[in-house]
C-alpha cells in the first residue's frame, strides 16, 4: 500500500515523541517506534532497557506487544523507527534482527508487508519488511 507523505511524516513525528520516553539510561541510545494500522491507528513503542543490560527492549518489540495486547492480530502497514539524533553517522536506523523476526509476527498473521521507514539525519530509508527478513519463520508454519 502506498504512504501519503503527510502519513509518512505523522508517523515519523509519532516515532521521535515516543523516542522522549525512552527509558535507555545504560546505552543512551533512545530508539522510537510508530506501527500503522490500516485504520488509522497508530500504536508507538520505546526502547525499555534495565540494569541486568542484556534484558533491553527495543522500541519496534515493545510497540508490537502493545498492539498484539491491543487485541490486534493484522493490519500492520507501516513502521517507523528512530534513534537519537546526535549518535551514530546519521545513517538511518534499521530494526535489529530480533525486531524484525517480531514485526513479522503481526505482518504475516494480517497478510500484509508493512513498508519500514529508517529514519536517518537527511534521509529516510523505505524498506519493505520481506526486504529486511526475506524468508520469514512466521505463524504461518505452524498452521
Ligand atoms: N534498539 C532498539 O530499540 N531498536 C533497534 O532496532 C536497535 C536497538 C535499542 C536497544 C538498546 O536499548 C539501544 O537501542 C542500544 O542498542
Amino acid at each position: 500500500m502506498m504512504l501519503s507523505k503527510y502519513a509518512r511524516s505523522d508517523l515519523i513525528d509519532a516515532a521521535r515523541t515516543a523516542a522522549k520516553h525512552a527509558y535507555a539510561p545504560y546505552s543512551d541510545y533512545q530508539v522510537g517506534a510508530a506501527l500503522l494500522f490500516d485504520d488509522g491507528a497508530i500504536i508507538t513503542g520505546t526502547n525499555v532497557e534495565n540494569a541486568s543490560y542484556g534484558l533491553a527492549l527495543c522500541a519496534e518489540t515493545v510497540a508490537i506487544a502493545q498492539a498484539l495486547g491491543e487485541g490486534r492480530r493484522g493490519g500492520l502497514i507501516a513502521v517507523a523507527v528512530t534513534g537519537p539524533a546526535d549518535k551514530g553517522d546519521g545513517e538511518p536506523i534499521t530494526p535489529c534482527g530480533r525486531c524484525r523476526q517480531v514485526l513479522n509476527e503481526l505482518a504475516q498473521l494480517g497478510g500484509t508487508d508493512p513498508v519500514v521507514l529508517c529514519v536517518g539525519t537527511s534521509e529516510v530509508r523505505e524498506v519493505t519488511l520481506s526486504a529486511l527478513l526475506p524468508h520469514a519463520f512466521g505463524p504461518a508454519h505452524l498452521d
